[in-house]
This record gives structure tokens, C-alpha cells and sequence, in this order.
């Protein structure tokens, strides 16, 4: 059973086959999606996709989570996700997707936090990775704000990642620093 979360302004709860329109509507704004090669146009494929990774099981502690203001529960912001890489692994891929809406008012990161939190503690997982497409410099900065760093580079992404010792090493700084 995954675990809910809860931020300053957010509330983070497992994403479940009640947010599919939600999705579906947030993956049809094509600027959500500039960065993002799916099924997108394709209403059939599209809704088998989220659906498959609805049912998914990507093992404990892993999957998405619907994102919600706490302040206006009932309207979809979007997810974030910490699944194996691109459904398949063996990495672990830490991701997020937002409605335009809800862009710049820094809730991808404040979303992702708690995931980064969970993946190291809960999950027990070593490294996190993402992939970004280098132009999509708004993912690239949450990417960075969290605390990842760019790896590499292999078209058509820049790969990023962050290491448990690193994570905790920046946690420490950060404490002795206040
Ligand atoms: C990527 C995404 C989740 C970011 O969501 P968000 O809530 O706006 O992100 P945040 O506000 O937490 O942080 C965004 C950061 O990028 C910066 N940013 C935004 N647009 C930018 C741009 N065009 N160029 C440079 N920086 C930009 C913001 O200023 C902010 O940085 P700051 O806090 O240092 O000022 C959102 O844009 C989105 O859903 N995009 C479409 C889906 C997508 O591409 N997902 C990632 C796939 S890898």
C-alpha cells in the first residue's frame, strides 16, 4: 500500500483509475506534452496506456501520485512518479507531469520532495534517475532542485541522477548550515 503525502500547499495521494479523464485531458494539451513522445493524439492508445500503467504493479513503494492543493482538493494538478525506468528499469526514474495551470508556482518541486524522501527511506532505493529532454529547461531545474545532477547526455535526453550517500551528504550540509 503506498503512502500519501502531504507538502506546505500539496496533498499527494497514490494515483488510482478515478484520475484516467484527468490525465487523459492534461496529456492532450500538446504543451504538456512538448517533451514527451506517447500515444498522445491517439484517444484508443492513449487511454490503453495510462490504463496499463494504472494496473501496473511496479513493485512496493513504487508507482504515481495524483497531486491536489490543499486548499482546492478536488481539482487534478497532475502526478509525480517513482516507478523502474520508463516502466521497464532496472533503474528507479523519479518524473512529474502538471497541468499548465499549475505551472511556476514551484509545486513539481514541491511534489517531488517528498518522493525523493520516500524513495531513499521507505523504498530503500540507492539512485534515482531521470530523463529530460535538454530544451525542457522547467523539468531540467526541478531536476536540479531536488538535488540531481547530469550524468550524461544520449540523444535525444540528458540523463540525471542522484545517489542515497549524496542525498544525505546534502541533507547533513543543510542541517548544520541553519
Ligand atoms: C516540468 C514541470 C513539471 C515543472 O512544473 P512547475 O511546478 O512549474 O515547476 P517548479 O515551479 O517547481 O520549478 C520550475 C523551475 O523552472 C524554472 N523555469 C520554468 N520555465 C523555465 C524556462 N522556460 N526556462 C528556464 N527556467 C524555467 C522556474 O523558474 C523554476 O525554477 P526556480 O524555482 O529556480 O525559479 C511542468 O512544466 C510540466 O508539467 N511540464 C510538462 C510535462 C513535462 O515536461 N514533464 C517532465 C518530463 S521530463
Amino acid at each position: 500500500m503506498l503512502p500519501t503525502f502531504e507538502t506546505e500547499r500539496l496533498f499527494l495521494r497514490p494515483r488510482t483509475m478515478a484520475d484516467l479523464e484527468d490525465c487523459m485531458a492534461m496529456d492532450r494539451d500538446p504543451e504538456v506534452t512538448r517533451f514527451i513522445p506517447g500515444p498522445w493524439t491517439n484517444p484508443d492508445a492513449h487511454r490503453r496506456f495510462i490504463t496499463a500503467r494504472m494496473e501496473a504493479d511496479f513493485g512496493p513503494d513504487l508507482g504515481y501520485w495524483s497531486i491536489f492543493a490543499r486548499d482546492q482538493p478536488q481539482r487534478f494538478l497532475g502526478w509525480v512518479l517513482l516507478i523502474p525506468d520508463d516502466a521497464v528499469g532496472p533503474d528507479i526514474e523519479i518524473g512529474w507531469r502538471l497541468n499548465r495551470h499549475a505551472w511556476g508556482k514551484g509545486y513539481a518541486t514541491e511534489a517531488a520532495r517528498p518522493l525523493v524522501v520516500h524513495a531513499f527511506g521507505q523504498a530503500g532505493i540507492k539512485r534515482i534517475v531521470a530523463a529530460i529532454h535538454p530544451d525542457n529547461a522547467a523539468s531540467i531545474r526541478v531536476a536540479q532542485k531536488i538535488g540531481l545532477t547530469a550524468t550524461h547526455d544520449g540523444a535525444p535526453y540528458r540523463y540525471f541522477a542522484l545517489n542515497r550517500e549524496d542525498f544525505a551528504a546534502a541533507l547533513m550540509t543543510s542541517q548544520t548550515a541553519v
